[in-house]
């Protein structure tokens, strides 16, 4: 059998898509700006041309669900692992079908119950951050917090996004309440964000042929058989970059204060994980290589033969470039193709560069590396 490949037409069909301005919308793809997102379209086009339905797709650094959503529309297996617990958060939200109808009544019922005065036992946030963000903001949010928490699962989880994504867009520099008439403003700004949200729900398929599924695990040792997989499109961890996965930025330009918060773990429940373990940035920097070979070596494992990679990343300097696709060819990958891909909005390292659309080195240097097992 002759092996599958891929021409140069097609070549410059992925480079025109990985390189395209254009940004998400639809289905339940705008749910939250994971960082370093992959943009849906690319996933979506190397799912269709390189799997057949009912295919299996592997994406062992997950994140924010990105090919895990695309490819339960496109009615493929998908199997993810990420390590950060707010990843597969996000993931499953944007993947579970809640009925629209139950989560506006929630909404609506979150509303009436937000006009009534109640104390707060405890706030979600420290006295630093505390600082940083103004009273009426802190309330605000601390009373949706308390009232979503009594939600069930997957309605908590769902509110819990959209409380997340507000703390986001309040946290901003320079965020301002409006002089007058702040009253349940911050509730405003949740109603509108669950709002979208629960509009974008109406799009997802009640019923779908494969439920992706997200493990909260490190993927050096997967649970998946020596070539089962179809296709494995990742983004794997930016050497040497701080990526903030799990913190938010509460920033006050007025009073030159910016604060990295755990709030994000808080709310969800979990325990931050170390820089180490997430960002792989070792005491002596080392970390690095040994983590990316485990799990090049376990995607090489996994994949059937003959069939195709994508791996999403950069470096700061062509020597580790160079070492990083050393690493995949000495653990058997073909390398078939390198596209430089340039910085999309959709792709911010943090909540300051999402805001300011403004570049981050990290962006300028990505490339698309295509490899063949
Ligand atoms: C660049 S992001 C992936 C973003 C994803 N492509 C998306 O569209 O949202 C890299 C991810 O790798 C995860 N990660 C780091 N080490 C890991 C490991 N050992 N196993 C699994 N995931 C890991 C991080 O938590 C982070 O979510």
């Amino acid at each position: 059998m002759v092996a599958p490949s891929i021409d140069n037409d097609y070549l410059n069909i992925i480079s025109t898509i990985a390189n395209s301005p254009v940004r998400d919308k639809g289905y339940t793809r705008t749910y939250y700006s994971y960082p370093a997102k992959f943009l849906s379209q690319l996933p979506k086009e190397l799912i269709k041309n390189f799997t057949k339905e009912g295919g299996l797709v592997f994406d062992p650094f997950c994140g924010g669900g990105t090919t895990g959503l695309e490819s339960m529309l496109l009615n493929r297996r998908f199997i993810g692992y990420d390590i950060n617990p707010f990843a597969i958060h996000v993931s499953k939200v944007k993947c579970t079908y809640i009925n629209p109808n139950d989560l506006m009544h929630t909404l609506v019922n979150i509303e009436n119950d937000f006009k009534h005065h109640f104390m707060i036992e405890t706030s979600l946030f420290n006295s630093d951050e505390q600082y940083c963000l103004q009273s009426e903001i802190i309330y605000q949010i601390d009373k949706i917090f308390t009232l979503v928490a009594t939600l069930e699962d997957d309605f908590k989880d769902f509110f819990n996004l959209a409380l997340i994504h507000l703390i986001k867009i309040v946290g901003r520099r320079d965020f301002k309440l409006p002089p007058k008439n702040s009253d349940k403003y911050i509730f405003k700004l949740f109603y509108q964000k669950s709002s979208k949200m629960i509009h974008g729900m109406k799009e997802l398929p009640k019923i779908v042929s494969y439920h992706p599924e997200f493990h909260l695990k490190s993927n050096f040792n997967t649970h998946l058989s020596n070539s089962s997989v179809d296709c494995i499109i990742t983004s794997p961890p930016y050497k040497g970059k701080d990526i903030e996965y799990q913190e938010l930025q509460i920033q006050r330009r007025s009073i030159k204060r910016s604060k990295r918060t755990y709030v994000i773990s808080r709310i969800l429940g979990t325990v931050p994980l170390s820089k180490k373990d997430l960002t792989w940035k070792g005491e002596n920097g080392n970390l690095y290589w040994e983590n990316s070979l485990k799990s090049i070596q376990e995607c090489y494992r996994v994949l059937k033969p003959d069939r195709f990679s994508f791996f999403w990343t950069c470096f700061k300097s062509v020597a580790e470039k160079g070492q990083y696709l050393e690493q995949l060819k000495d653990s058997g990958f073909n390398l078939l193709k390198i596209i430089p891909v340039k910085l999309s909005h959709d792709r911010a390292a943090s909540s300051r560069s999402t805001h300011h659309l403004r570049p981050t080195s990290m962006m300028q240097q990505d490339f698309l590396c295509i490899t063949q097992k």
